[in-house]
């Protein structure tokens, strides 16, 4: 499970970077917003939920969570520990319900500008959340 999430990270990272970039160019090339614009933000959408359902299946059986239930006040004193069983999980899911407010909140824009408007302002700040919370350390 752990290699599993660990792996499809990449996939995220990936496809949420393609979005973000994609949609600052479409809104600064005030491009149309096509089917294939609509995909992308879907396909990321799908794949970090994906990590989300990965990651809490993890979560429940990994040390970290084990550690938190024995004794919450150890974990925290504990950078490394505070990270991987408190910062990480709820920054992740904070930044996976940005990305699914920003998919619905684009679906009601009706112009082209404001859809990618949406996909970078919410799909932006996940990724920077995201960036900001990954045990880089562990990872690499
Ligand atoms: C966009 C969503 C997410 C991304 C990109 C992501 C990415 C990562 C990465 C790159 C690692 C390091 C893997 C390694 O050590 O090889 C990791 C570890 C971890 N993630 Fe996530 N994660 C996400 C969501 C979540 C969620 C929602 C949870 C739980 C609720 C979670 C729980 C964990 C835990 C517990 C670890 C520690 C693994 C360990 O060293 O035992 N992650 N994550």
């Amino acid at each position: 499970m752990k290699e599993i999430h660990s792996y499809w990270a990449y996939i995220v990272l990936a496809i949420l970077i393609f979005t973000v970039i994609n949609a600052i160019i479409g809104l600064t090339q005030k491009k149309q917003f096509t089917d294939k614009d609509l995909r992308v933000g879907l396909f990321t959408l799908i794949v970090s939920h994906i990590q989300l359902l990965i990651g809490l299946g993890w979560y429940f059986m990994s040390p970290w969570y084990k550690a938190l239930k024995m004794g919450a006040a150890d974990v925290m004193g504990d950078k490394t520990a505070r990270l991987l069983a408190v910062e990480h999980p709820l920054m992740m899911i904070i930044a996976i319900v940005l990305i699914t407010i920003g998919w619905s909140k684009h679906k009601k824009k009706t112009e082209d500008a404001a859809k990618f408007k949406t996909f970078a302002i919410f799909y932006g700040i996940a990724l920077l959340l995201i960036l900001s919370r990954i045990p880089w350390s562990n990872w690499f």
